[in-house]
C-alpha cells in the first residue's frame, strides 16, 4: 500500500524508474490481494463483476507508469504490467488483474497472459497507436500463409496473446477504440506494406471469456480467436462505419467451443465470420471451426451477412447452432462462401429464429467465391456443403430476392432444409429464387423455393437438441479492491 500512495503522485518517468527499482517490492506491494481489506484512509471500495474465473491479485495500470491523457503512449506500461503480472500465471499463482482507471490510455500492440483478466472501468478507453512504428511486424497464420491484405507478415493485433490458458477480457462496458480511420485509408491508397493488425488476437489458447466491452473503429477485424477452444463472447457492443474495409465483429477461426451471445455489431464487413484457413494452407494446417453457438445477435451489415461461413474455410467448418438472429439494413442473414480450391466441409449448420428487416436477400450461397492466396491451390480440392437448415425466419423488405443458392458444378450443395420462411420482397419478381446445383426440402416458404429444394419435408427442420460443453461455462461473483481508491 505504501508503494501505491507513493506512486500515485510521482511524474511518469519516476514512476517508471520506481516500478523497476521496486519490483521485487511490487510484487508483494503493488499488487493487492483479493480478500484485501478495503482501506478506508485511501477511500478504496470493493467491486464486482462476472467472470469464469476470479483473480487473487490486482493492479492497476496507473502503478506501472500509465498516463491516461489520450496523448502520451502507455505501450511501455502495458507491457511491463503484464511481464509483472505474469508472475502470478502459473497453475498455483492465483492470477492476476490489471485494472485500467477511468481515462484514455493510448497504446501501441501488447500482449496478455495466462490467468489474466484485463478490466476497463466504464470511463476507461483504451486507444490505439496512430503510430505504425508502435505495430509490430508478426508472422502470417500458417493456416493462410500470408497476410490477409497483402503477401508476407503482418502488423500485430493491438491485443494479442498466444499460447495461453484462461484468459478475461471485460469491464463496465469500458471501450476499445482502434482509431481505424488512418488503417482505412492507407488500405484504401494501398499504403500499407502489411496486412492490418486486428483488435483482439489470442491464438493457440484455451478458455478465454470476453465480456462487457464496446470495440470501436477498429483497423481491421474486431475479435480474433484462432487455433483456440473453449471461448465465450457476452455483450460486446462493436461499431464501425459501415463502409469502413473488412471492419468484422467476431471471427473465430479453425476454432472450437465457442459461444457467441448478447452481442451488438454495426460494421462494414460480416458480423461473425466463422472460418479456418486458406485453400492449400488451410488444408495442410487441417483445423476445423466447429461445435459453435451464436444467440441473441443484433447485425446492421448493409454490405455483408449477419453470420458468414467463409469464405476461407479449408479446415472445415462443423455443427454451428444460431438462434435469435436480428438484423436491420443487413445484405444477408447466413452466408455460404466457398470455391473449388478450399476443399474440407461445412456441414450441420442449424439456424433458427431470425427477423431481418431491409435486406438484398435472405438467403446466400456461393461456390465460386473467387479469391485465392495465390495460384497454387489445388482444382481438385472440392467443399462439401451438407446439411443445412433454416428455419423460422420473418424477413421483410427485402430488395433483391428471396435467396441465391449457388452450389458447385458436378459437386451440388446438399442437405438444404428450409421451414416456416416468409420473405416479403419490396418489389415482386418473377424469380424470387435463384438456384444451381444444389438440393434439398422445403415446407410452408414463402414465395415458394426454386424446384431443387421442393421436396417436401414433415414438419421442422434438424436442430439439435444436446448441449454443448461450452453452453455449461457459468460466471462468478468476482470481487476485486479498486486500485488506488475511488471506482
Ligand atoms: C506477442 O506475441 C506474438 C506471438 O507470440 C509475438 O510475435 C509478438 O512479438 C508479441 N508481442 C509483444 C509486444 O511482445
Ligand atoms: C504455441 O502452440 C503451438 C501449437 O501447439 C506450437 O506449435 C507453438 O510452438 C507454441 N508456441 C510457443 C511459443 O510455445
Ligand atoms: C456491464 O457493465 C455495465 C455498465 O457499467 C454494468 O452496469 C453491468 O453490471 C455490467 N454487466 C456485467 C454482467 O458485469
Ligand atoms: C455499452 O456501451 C454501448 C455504447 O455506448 C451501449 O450502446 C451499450 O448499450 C452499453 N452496454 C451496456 C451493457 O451497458
Ligand atoms: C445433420 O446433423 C444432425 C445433427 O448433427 C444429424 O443428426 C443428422 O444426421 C445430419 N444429417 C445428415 C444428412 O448428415
Ligand atoms: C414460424 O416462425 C414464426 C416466427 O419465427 C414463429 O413465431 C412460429 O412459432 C413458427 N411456427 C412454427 C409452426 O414453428
Amino acid at each position: 500500500m505504501a508503494l501505491r500512495t507513493l506512486d500515485l503522485d510521482a511524474p511518469p518517468l519516476l514512476h517508471i524508474l520506481r516500478s523497476l527499482c521496486l519490483l521485487v517490492l511490487a510484487a508483494s506491494a503493488a499488487v493487492s490481494g483479493r480478500h484485501h481489506a478495503p482501506s478506508p484512509a485511501h477511500g478504496t471500495g470493493q467491486s464486482m463483476y462476472l467472470a469464469p474465473a476470479c483473480r487473487a491479485h490486482t493492479a492497476s495500470l496507473a502503478d506501472f507508469g500509465g498516463v491516461g491523457d489520450g496523448t502520451t503512449s502507455n505501450t511501455a506500461a502495458f507491457r511491463s504490467a503484464v511481464d509483472h503480472l505474469s508472475q502470478y500465471s502459473g497453475e498455483d499463482g492465483g492470477g492476476a488483474m490489471l485494472y485500467v482507471p477511468a481515462g484514455k490510455w493510448l497504446t501501441g500492440p501488447f500482449n496478455l497472459t495466462s490467468h489474466f483478466t484485463l478490466f476497463l472501468h466504464s470511463d476507461a478507453v483504451i486507444l490505439a497507436s496512430q503510430d505504425i512504428n508502435e505495430w509490430p511486424i508478426i508472422d502470417p497464420l500458417p493456416s493462410y500463409g500470408r497476410g490477409r491484405d497483402k503477401i508476407g507478415g503482418r502488423f500485430a493485433s493491438l491485443i494479442g496473446g498466444s499460447n495461453l490458458t484462461d484468459v478475461v477480457i471485460t469491464g463496465n462496458n469500458g471501450t476499445i477504440d482502434g482509431q481505424g480511420a488512418m488503417w482505412w485509408s492507407k488500405f484504401h491508397k494501398n499504403q500499407l506494406k502489411y496486412t492490418r493488425g486486428y483488435l483482439i488476437e489470442l491464438m493457440h489458447s484455451e478458455t478465454i471469456y470476453i465480456s462487457n466491452l464496446t470495440l470501436l473503429n477498429s483497423p481491421a477485424w474486431n475479435i480474433h480467436p484462432v487455433y483456440s477452444s473453449n471461448i465465450v463472447v457476452q455483450g460486446i457492443t462493436i461499431l464501425a462505419p459501415t463502409n469502413s474495409p473488412n471492419t468484422d465483429g467476431i471471427n473465430p477461426d479453425s476454432c472450437s467451443h465457442v459461444r457467441i451471445e448478447d452481442c451488438y455489431i454495426v460494421s462494414g464487413d460480416d458480423c461473425v465470420a466463422i472460418k479456418s484457413g486458406w485453400d492449400e494452407y488451410g488444408i495442410s494446417y487441417g483445423m476445423p471451426s466447429q461445435h459453435i453457438v451464436i444467440r441473441r445477435l443484433t447485425c446492421v451489415s448493409p454490405t455483408s451477412a449477419v453470420i458468414a461461413l467463409g469464405s476461407e474455410m479449408s479446415g472445415g467448418i462443423q455443427d454451428v447452432r444460431a438462434e435469435d438472429i436480428t438484423a436491420i439494413n443487413t445484405e444477408s442473414a447466413v452466408r455460404i462462401k466457398t470455391a473449388v480450391g478450399r476443399g474440407a466441409y461445412v456441414k450441420d449448420v442449424f439456424v433458427r429464429g431470425m427477423t431481418l428487416t431491409t435486406m438484398k436477400r435472405v438467403f446466400w450461397m456461393t461456390g465460386n467465391y473467387k479469391s485465392h492466396p495465390d495460384d497454387k491451390y489445388d482444382p481438385n480440392a472440392i467443399p462439401v456443403v451438407d446439411n443445412i437448415s433454416y428455419q423460422d425466419v420473418v424477413a421483410t423488405g427485402v430488395y433483391k430476392e428471396a435467396a441465391r443458392l449457388e452450389g458447385i458444378q458436378g459437386a451440388p450443395f446438399r442437405g438444404i432444409c428450409v421451414a416456416n420462411v416468409t420473405a416479403e420482397l419490396s418489389k415482386s419478381r418473377k424469380y424470387p429464387w435463384t438456384c444451381a446445383d444444389v438440393e434439398g426440402v422445403s415446407v410452408n416458404v414463402s414465395p415458394a423455393p426454386c424446384e431443387p429444394l421442393q421436396g417436401t419435408h414433415n414438419g421442422a427442420c434438424p436442430f439439435p437438441t444436446d448441449t454443448l460443453p461450452i453452453d455449461q461455462v457459468t460466471v462468478q461473483q468476482c470481487a476485486y479492491d479498486v486500485p488506488g481508491g475511488g471506482n
